[in-house]
């Protein structure tokens, strides 16, 4: 298959993916019992991963997106981000679960929950499949963590390369010479 060959190794296989998101799902339906959940995630890497999650969530939940883009130059996120779609949900009493494909240096993140905590949620927390701790600033810590995985750049199940790749339902390890020909 054409998009495989740009793979060097399958990290994180389908059926290990799924059953993981049982298990948090699971824990998540637990913890939010008797509050009042709302599922997010900005779009779009982290759809794939959320329209699996919620179908494991066995109490009421409403679900939102938003779309941002990152302010300044290059590669280097500053963590400074414009909102391109807001939430159609205002927050205020509602129990916010962000969910996020994978948390790398977490300053898109660490951004997000400053601007939604002014919204009066009752509470915010963060659920995301993919953790690179490599990286990772001060002060930003996962509720829900799927994978702890190696600082390498993977692709599949959302995740993309310019775009590509989001539709592979395992998670693979692009091969460098894939994003250094650019
Ligand atoms: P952070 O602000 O550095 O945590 O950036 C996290 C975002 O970077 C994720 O939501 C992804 O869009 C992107 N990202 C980080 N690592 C990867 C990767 O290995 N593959 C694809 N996208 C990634
Ligand atoms: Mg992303």
């Amino acid at each position: 298959m054409e998009m495989e060959n740009d793979l060097c190794e399958i990290l994180i296989t389908a059926k290990e993916i799924r059953d993981k998101v049982k298990e948090m799902g699971a824990q998540i339906s637990r913890d939010y019992k008797g509050q009042n959940l709302l599922m997010m995630s900005v779009l779009k890497g982290a759809v794939v991963f959320l329209a699996d999650l919620m179908r494991e969530i066995s109490i009421h939940t409403e679900v939102d997106f938003m779309a941002v883009s990152s302010y300044g130059k290059n590669t280097q996120t500053s963590g400074v981000v414009r909102i391109v779609k807001d939430l159609d949900t205002a927050l205020e009493g509602y129990d916010v679960l962000i969910v996020e494909d994978v948390l790398d240096s977490g300053m898109t993140l660490n951004y997000l929950i400053n601007i939604l905590g002014e919204r009066y949620p009752r509470s915010i927390k963060i659920a995301a499949l993919l953790d690179k701790p490599g990286r990772r600033l001060e002060g930003v810590k996962l509720d829900y963590c799927g994978f702890v995985i190696p600082d390498e750049f993977v692709v599949g199940y959302g995740l993309d390369y310019c775009e590509r790749y989001r539709n592979l339902p395992y998670i693979g390890v692009l091969k460098k010479e894939i994003y250094q020909k650019q």
